[in-house]
């Protein structure tokens, strides 16, 4: 069985609504997959089976080919890490300490003893406090790492949380609509940030990527999976995808026209 995340006709219901019907889905290691739709076409719902927030009531997940049961607490152990639409950084903490956050099962201690200094954690605390400024470096956003959060733009907020989720050092990475609320110009810059993820020098990871924001999924996904009613009417490169009739249809149609 194939390495990475696979879904295998996975069905999701809510009462009488079925939110996902027999989807299929691999995000192999260093792979960009993105996953588009029409509103209510299951994105968040696939989202959420694979962090562990919805049950799959049907079909199986697996990871490197052994079965995989999600748990939202776990994912990080697992070597997943996400982030949510919107920051949610912890206002209370620096942007260097939401990132150290990010990478406290790594340290043998727990952040709130790092935090308070208490000796036996010292030098867990200042191995976490270097990692946390690599990736602050790395995602080009070090000027802020004393700052709180709340007073930066929504844009370096974001970078923020990113920075907090790739502290974990994950093999895939979750996100779930991060262009939300990003203007054209951050937006490229964020799709040359998750394009390079699975080429960093250190922990180079896969990205699922449920997104709205067609643009930035054309611009970075090795392969699309296109849902409509909660089923898979599509899934292929960018440029097939594109193509694909059945999508022009359900989904495409309008957006093209517009951009023509
Ligand atoms: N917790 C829930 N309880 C009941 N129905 C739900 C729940 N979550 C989602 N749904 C329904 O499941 C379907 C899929 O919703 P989902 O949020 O996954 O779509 P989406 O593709 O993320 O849409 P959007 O683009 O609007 O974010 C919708 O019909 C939605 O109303
Ligand atoms: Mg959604």
């Amino acid at each position: 069985m194939a390495d990475g995340l696979a879904l295998h006709q996975v069905g999701v219901r809510f009462g009488g609504l079925i939110a996902l019907d027999d989807v299929s889905l691999t995000v192999g290691p260093g792979e960009v997959v993105g996953v588009i739709g029409p509103n209510g076409a299951g994105k968040t719902t696939l989202f959420n089976v694979v962090c562990g927030f919805a049950t799959a009531h049907t079909g199986t997940l697996t990871l490197d080919g052994r079965p995989f049961r999600p748990r939202p607490h776990r994912l990080t152990r697992l070597g997943i890490a996400r982030t949510l639409q919107g920051t949610g950084l912890f206002a209370g903490l620096t942007v260097l300490e939401n990132v150290m956050a990010g990478a406290t099962h790594t340290a043998r201690t727990g952040l709130i003893p790092a935090l308070l200094g208490l000796p036996r954690s010292d030098r867990d605390e200042r191995r976490l406090r270097e990692h946390a400024r690599a990736v602050l470096a790395d995602l080009g956003i070090t000027e802020y790492a004393d700052a709180a959060p709340d007073t930066l733009p929504f844009a370096v907020r974001q970078r923020v949380a990113l920075a907090r989720a790739l502290a974990a050092r994950p093999r895939l990475l979750l996100l779930d609509e991060p262009a939300g609320g990003l203007g054209a110009d951050d937006v490229d810059s964020l799709a040359e940030l998750i394009r390079g993820l699975p080429h960093r020098a250190s922990d180079p990871c896969a990205v699922l990527l449920v997104e709205h924001h067609m643009d930035l999924v054309m611009a970075v996904c090795d392969r699309i999976v296109v849902l409509d009613f909660g089923r898979v009417v599509a899934t292929g490169p960018p440029e097939a995808v594109r193509e694909d009739p059945a999508v022009v249809d359900a989904y495409l149609g309008a957006a093209l026209d517009e951009a023509a």
